[in-house]
């Protein structure tokens, strides 16, 4: 089983605001190394198959419109326990209730505009991972 990857993503309303640097910033000193990088602005149909356990859902249309509004920054992080590690230092879904100093609650502004996006097992890391990169486009150390 993958323990050593997650797959995240930097989201529209953090990449136009500029906060793309300061995030990775966060994600190199919590002890991650990004093993894959690349920006892009997804499609619609990328977005509804991303989120497509969410389809139904009160709020996945407009959760699909923002992920699509505008170019978001996708990885792969490498650290021991990744899935588990990383979503502490993302925090809670809701930026209100994220901890003080997680990324959420640093540069998230509502539930829908939270700036990161990390799997929730690895299992869905390796599926998110592999949906948007290729072998020859995953280093390591
Ligand atoms: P993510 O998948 O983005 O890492 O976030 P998560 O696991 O913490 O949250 P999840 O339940 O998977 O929801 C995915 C994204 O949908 C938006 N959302 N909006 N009630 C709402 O308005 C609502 N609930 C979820 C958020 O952008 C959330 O990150
Ligand atoms: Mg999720």
């Amino acid at each position: 089983m993958n323990n050593g990857f997650t797959f995240a993503i930097i989201k529209p309303n953090a990449v136009r605001t500029g906060k793309t640097g300061p995030i990775l910033a966060m994600i190199n000193e919590g002890g991650f190394e990004i093993t894959a990088m690349r920006m892009v602005r997804l499609t619609k149909l990328q977005a509804e198959s991303f989120y497509n356990v969410h389809k139904g859902k009160p709020f996945f249309e407009g959760l699909i419109d923002f992920m699509t509004s505008g170019p978001v920054v996708v990885m792969i992080l490498k650290h021991e326990n990744a899935v588990e590690e990383f979503r502490k230092i993302i925090g809670s879904t809701d930026p209100a209730k994220a901890e003080p100093g997680t990324i959420r609650k640093t540069f998230g502004v509502s539930v829908q505009m939270n700036a990161v996006h990390g799997s929730d097992s690895p299992e869905n890391a390796a599926s998110e991972a592999s949906f948007f990169f290729s072998g020859f486009e995953r280093f390591h150390s």
